[in-house]
């Protein structure tokens, strides 16, 4: 099968998103200009740059504009990312509702406050990330979002010697739909000289 984006009816959306995985998932916490809290799931989610150390979320727009978590962003200049584990898949998928709605309620997860920004984040997080943003872009019916990382929590559950262990992080990442995979199958692969 040949694709052309240009003749394609519909989105590309099927194709990108089944082919480019497994997805990190950005779980989002902000807060609104009016003071409520709001935590939801971003498949579209990396690391942009290490220094500064940069993060990114696309948000898709909702059929009346910006998302939650985008206008909190743009509103705020601030979010946090809270590293989605095995043990919180559960309340990351309960957190991805429009409804006007406490996620951190909802998902039974504890909201913690931030250190450096003005949000909040997840305090059963293995790791969060506080971010500021660094710029936000518009491109068609999404948006990118850049985070710069201002404060990074890491429970000493998931160190070994002071360093972040990812062989004890247990993450979960987006595949297509409603699938995710573990990191639990692993394999090591040496660079060549
Ligand atoms: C695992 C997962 C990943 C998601 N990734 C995205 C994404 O990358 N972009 C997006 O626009 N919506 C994504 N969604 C849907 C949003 O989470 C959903 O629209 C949510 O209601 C947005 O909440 P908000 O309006 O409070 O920001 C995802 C949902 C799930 C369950």
């Amino acid at each position: 099968m040949e694709i052309d984006p240009s003749e394609q009816a519909g989105s590309l959306y099927r194709t990108l998103s089944g082919a480019v995985v497994p997805r990190p998932i950005g779980w989002i916490s902000t807060r609104s200009a009016e003071g409520e809290d709001n935590l939801a799931p971003y498949s579209f989610f990396n690391v942009a740059s290490v220094d500064p150390p940069v993060l990114l979320f696309a948000p898709v727009d909702a059929d009346d504009g910006l998302k939650d978590t985008p206008r909190n962003v743009v509103d705020t200049e601030a979010f946090a990312h809270n590293v989605v584990t095995a043990d919180l898949v559960g309340s990351m998928n309960e957190t991805a509702t429009s409804h006007a709605v406490d996620e951190f309620e909802r998902a039974g997860v504890t909201k913690a406050e931030c250190t450096s920004v003005d949000a909040p984040y997840v305090a059963e997080a293995k790791v969060a990330f506080e971010c500021e943003l660094y710029e936000f872009v518009d491109i068609g019916v999404s948006s990118l979002v850049l985070g710069e990382v201002t404060h990074v929590h890491v429970d000493d559950e998931v160190t070994t010697d002071g360093k972040l262990d990812t062989t004890k992080l247990d993450a979960v990442g987006r595949l297509a739909g409603s699938e995710y995979a573990y990191t639990r199958d692993r394999f090591a692969l040496e660079r060549p000289d």
